[in-house]
């Protein structure tokens, strides 16, 4: 029989959760059927997608990231057919990739900031840091490595050691080495760790994602500079904020810092192919890759990937032909205006912030008593229980997919695909302007939403 993907796709329609419960997370699955987030999606295009019953939804969660340039773009998939259709001699390790050196060479030469001119290709956010972390060791020689409070820059064993969030640590401290933690935006205690002269990185969100925090405007031209007079080396970590997300084509360039390495993944393949880069100078090149014989010192058997390649090829150029750089600021700025007009209106948000299309909403107690009670109440049951109970109604009565940002934080994050227009976001604040109104009645359905979760928690 012929493999006949879209029969097969019709044949199993449905069994998404049952198989991802049997075969691969079932916490997860009683996750996502608890919360409503089960519907069974069959389409995916720009910022939306459809579930089974026809109804469209906002994606404000874009894959977490992956999808800048939405989902189903034209041009990335007319490219990745026109690959499939040259038969090209990928992976042949032993050998040279055409695609993944022009890769190299465009983001070198049109996106890289000045001095990155080398190029290491993996396959995720976390191969990306885990390398850049051993190149840091490999050029300065030191063993230690400060990140920032709150931070995140994966889950593997080399990144957790530099994870600021406690509750992807726990279980795992007594494996984890050489990490430091400073507060994020504290030059004085970043200070204090580099001068002892034993930092071989400062590892670095320049927006941090888990919550979105923005650094004070001195934070991230001070730190470089401490870095450089101690000898340590600046990694930006741009796996999230790269490609426009923050409404410039890096973090880092709100603040013109230009680091020693960058990490880069997520919208870098259009959402298609895993994909993950660091950019480095030359200098820490040779210091890694000092010999022919040690030419592979660092490498995985998926890196320099051409069909990944390819994928960022044509992502970069849409990303800059499209202008998405620019409608992430100017539609990131809307958003932000729009929901401090609803911060103004509604005593349980506490702060609206954000750059570009990288956006959080935090809640905060609310002084009038009946709401307090209600606060004190599901935050007594669960510290996570409040934003859930506001993204429950979202999806469920709105059609819309958001996250709470981390754990323990009253915080919804929003990283819509750069696509993402006037109409979007209007659909976005009207439904949320409805939930929000119902968040303030006490009781109220929003409230009931918590108790129903709690319940199912508890059992
Ligand atoms: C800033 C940052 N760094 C690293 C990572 C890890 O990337 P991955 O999940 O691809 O390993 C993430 C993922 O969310 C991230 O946001």
């Amino acid at each position: 029989m012929p493999f006949d993907l879209r029969e097969i796709m019709q044949r199993s329609q449905g069994k998404q959760l049952s198989l991802l419960s049997e075969y691969i997370n079932p916490q997860m699955a009683k996750v996502l059927k608890t919360l409503g987030f089960d519907p069974v999606y069959v389409l995916g295009q720009g910022a939306h997608l459809w579930d089974d019953k026809g109804n469209d939804y906002l994606d404000m969660l874009a894959g977490f990231g992956v999808f800048a340039v939405g989902r189903s773009h034209p041009r990335v998939k007319d490219a990745i057919r026109q690959y499939l259709d040259l038969d090209s001699p990928n992976l042949v390790k032993m050998g040279t990739q055409l695609f993944a050196g022009l890769l190299a060479q465009k983001l070198v030469e049109e996106f890289a900031p000045p001095g990155l001119d080398t190029v290491f290709f993996c396959n995720s956010g976390a191969e990306a840091l885990d390398g850049a972390l051993k190149f840091a060791h490999a050029y300065t020689r030191r063993k230690r490595f400060v990140y920032c409070d709150q931070g995140y820059h994966g889950l593997t064993l080399g990144t957790l050691a530099v994870n600021g969030c406690k509750e992807f640590r726990a279980d795992y401290e007594a494996v984890l080495n050489g990490g430091t933690e400073v507060p994020f935006g504290d030059t004085a205690r970043l200070e204090a760790e580099l001068s002892r002269g034993d930092m071989a990185a400062f590892v670095v969100e320049p927006v941090i994602g888990h919550g979105v925090f923005i650094p004070p405007d001195d934070f991230l031209p001070k730190a470089r500079e401490i870095c450089s007079r101690y000898g340590t080396l600046f990694i930006a970590d741009e796996v999230q904020t790269g490609f426009g997300r923050t409404g410039k084509l890096f973090g880092c360039d709100h603040w013109n810092v230009v680091p020693d390495i960058m990490t880069l993944s997520k919208s870098l393949s259009g959402g298609y192919c895993p994909i993950g880069a660091i950019l480095y100078p030359r200098k820490v090149y040779e210091k890694v890759f000092s010999s022919m014989d040690r030419c592979m010192v660092h490498s995985t058997t998926f890196g320099q990937n051409d069909l990944a390649a390819v994928c960022g090829l044509i992502t970069l150029e849409v990303i800059r032909e499209e202008g998405l750089i620019e409608n992430s600021a100017l539609i990131g700025a809307y958003l932000v205006d729009r929901l401090r007009e609803l911060a103004a209106k509604y005593e349980l948000i506490r702060e609206v912030r954000g750059l570009g299309l990288m956006i959080a909403i935090e809640f905060g107690e609310p002084r009038s008593l009946s709401l307090r009670t209600g606060w004190k109440m599901i935050h007594g049951i669960h510290k996570d229980l409040f934003c859930q109970s506001i993204l429950v109604p979202l999806i469920m009565d709105h059609h819309i997919l958001a996250q709470v940002s981390g754990h323990g934080r009253d915080i919804i994050k929003l990283i819509p695909p750069l696509v993402f227009d006037h109409a979007d976001a209007d659909r976005f604040i009207a439904a949320f302007d409805q939930v929000l109104a119902a968040a303030h009645r006490f009781p109220g359905p929003i409230w009931e939403v918590g108790s129903r979760l709690a319940r199912v928690a508890l059992r």
